[in-house]
């Protein structure tokens, strides 16, 4: 599928993996809407690139269709990209003094990072499924963001894997699901990635994951993230099946 003349969504674009999708996406030549909670630096892509920024919660569905509505509004809406964030609680599942892990550290980032990434999918699907079929069939892509952590959690993660873990779940039943719809579905898993949320930890955090990388022997990079969405776009054959993008990296337990 082309990039050029087509309408994207980008949940979490003003992140630093969504971000660098919104450039991409848009120097390709879609219209993309950034749907963020971050008003600031979303009316900043606005005016810096002439996208559309709508503030939206990926939990809420209400705020999830109005941006589905203004992307339906700028052309056919055909990629659909999560990399939102959100809170998220972690530790131990028994700490050092023999508690239990509350309840609310996991409830919390399954609704974050599991269930608003379902919230995101199930509105886009049905709005991708409305659009005119090309080639094949094919109407667009959905692009949901796991991490390697789904696959090798380290300690005090566990919140986060499971959740993960659920986005690698749902990748295959998605595509199967939506198949007679010529809707596609693909997860990138990235490992470590140096983002400007960040801020100067980043130089710690490059230092002690860095030389962790088999090679390339630092962080990854947004723009590789966001080069690896615009490949899944335009390869029609990418389906149903989880991407890692990490160097080779495999998560120590600590
Ligand atoms: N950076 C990494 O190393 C890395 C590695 C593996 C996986 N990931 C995953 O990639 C995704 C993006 O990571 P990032 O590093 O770009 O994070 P980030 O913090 O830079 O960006 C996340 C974005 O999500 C937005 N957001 C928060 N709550 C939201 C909500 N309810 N609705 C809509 N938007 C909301 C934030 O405002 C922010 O712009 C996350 O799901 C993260 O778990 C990141």
């Amino acid at each position: 599928m082309q990039i050029t003349g087509i309408s994207a969504l980008v949940v979490g674009g003003t992140g630093g993996l969504g971000e660098a999708t919104v450039r991409r996406l848009h120097a390709g030549g879609a219209k993309v809407v950034v749907a963020d909670v971050n008003d600031e630096k979303g009316k900043a892509l606005e005016e810096e690139l002439g996208v559309r920024y709508v503030r939206t919660d990926a939990s809420s569905e209400e705020s999830v269709l109005a941006a589905i509505a203004e992307a339906e509004s700028l052309g056919p809406l055909r990629v659909s990209v999560d990399c939102h964030g959100g809170p998220a609680g972690g530790g131990r599942l028994v700490g050092k003094d023999g508690s239990a892990m509350p309840l609310e550290n996991f409830t919390k980032t399954i609704n974050s990072y599991l269930i608003s990434v379902f919230n995101v999918m199930r509105l886009a699907a049905a709005a991708i499924a409305r659009q005119e079929p090309l080639e094949d069939g094919q109407r667009g892509v959905i692009v949901n963001t796991a991490s390697i952590a789904a696959y090798e959690g380290q300690i005090g993660q566990l919140p986060y894997s499971a959740a993960k873990g659920g986005v690698v779940g749902m990748t295959l039943v998605a595509a199967r699901d939506l198949s007679p719809l010529g809707v596609r579905v693909v997860t990138i898993a990235p490992g470590t990635f140096l983002t400007p949320a960040y801020g100067k930890a980043g130089d710690q955090l490059e230092a002690y994951w860095g030389p962790q990388v088999p090679h390339p022997k630092r962080m990854g990079r947004s723009p590789e993230y966001a080069t690896l969405v615009a490949s899944i776009v335009e390869n029609d054959y990418l389906n149903g099946e989880v991407i890692r993008l990490d160097g080779a990296l495999r998560f120590p337990p600590k």
